[in-house]
């Protein structure tokens, strides 16, 4: 699959929201075409990438805003096949991870904070509180998006590994995580295989998640039979299990087992370093 078109407002919209629900256009550039062409892909060329194109998508991802400049997040490059096997394991086999010429472990990581306050012979007193870790994920979770929209301005593809949360020691001890530190989730990165060819997955309407001024879920229920259908015929387009997005929730969200061990989410945190308070 090559480099993506720069779309108009209008067909990007409809790709997006479906005919039916998109938005009407407003300000439009390339740089929104190429945000709204996200999709995931899910199959890859071994084909290496261009020198010097991780340390671009790492400076993409150090230019994204971070909390009170704390830069609380690291990236783990991962091309060791080994490793990517290892990687593969824990995340329920997504063969992509092996496939790929580079993958990313991106990391909630409070311990380089941690190493200075030691090394000042200071006691970092915030560092134990539930706030200090969600400030990590969420500065982790900022960088690489940037990276993604980075990767995907130059023809490269994209898919995150929430899998990787299924064991998170095992992801420490595979890439050498001090304590402090938390595989939040990896990513895939290369250049998409023929066959992986997908088209942009049609997100709810904007009516459902878009409120002024007050939030508002009037008329939620029908927004989203409107969208099970449009999904249902993605999926069947895209050669999946044609399903509802209704069904993908309960499916999803319904039973615990469907977490795949991330239930113990709260323990594992705190067996490696993260109080939680
Ligand atoms: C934090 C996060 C974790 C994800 N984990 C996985 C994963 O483990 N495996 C996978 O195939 N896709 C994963 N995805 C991709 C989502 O399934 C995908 O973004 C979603 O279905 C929407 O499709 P799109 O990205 O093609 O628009 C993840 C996405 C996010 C944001």
């Amino acid at each position: 699959m090559d480099a993506l078109p720069v779309l108009s407002a209008a067909d990007a919209l409809a790709l997006r929201y479906g005919a039916e629900a998109s938005p009407p256009g407003g300000p439009w550039n390339q740089h929104i075409a190429l945000l709204l062409s996200h999709r995931s892909i899910r199959g890859y060329r071994p084909d290496a990438l261009p020198e010097g194109t991780l340390e671009t998508l790492v400076a993409a991802a150090q230019s994204a805003a971070t909390s009170s400049n704390l830069q609380t997040w690291s990236v783990i490059a991962v091309t060791d096949p080994d490793k990517k096997a290892a990687l593969a394991k824990v995340a329920s086999n997504q063969k992509h991870i092996e496939q790929c010429p580079l993958f990313l472990v991106w990391v909630a990581d409070l311990s380089r904070n941690q190493r200075l306050g030691a090394q000042e012979g200071v006691t970092l007193e915030t560092m134990p509180y539930q706030e200090t870790f969600l400030v990590a994920a969420i500065d982790a979770a900022l960088a690489a998006q940037n990276a993604t929209v980075a990767a995907e301005s130059l023809g490269l593809y994209c898919v995150y590994i929430g899998a990787l949360r299924n064991n998170p020691p095992e992801v420490a001890r595979i890439v050498g995580l001090p304590t402090g530190a938390f595989g939040v989730f990896g990513m895939c990165v290369g250049y998409a295989s023929t066959t992986a060819a997908s088209e942009v997955k049609p997100r709810l309407p904007q009516d459902v998640v878009l409120h002024h001024d007050v939030y508002d879920a009037t008329g939620e229920q029908a927004h989203r039979a409107a969208y099970d259908a449009l999904i249902g015929a993605f999926s069947a387009r895209n050669d999946m299990a044609a399903d509802t997005w209704t069904r993908r929730v309960i499916g999803r969200m319904g039973k615990i087992a469907s977490m795949g061990g991330r239930d113990k989410m709260a323990a594992a945190l705190r067996a490696m370093g993260f109080e939680l308070n």
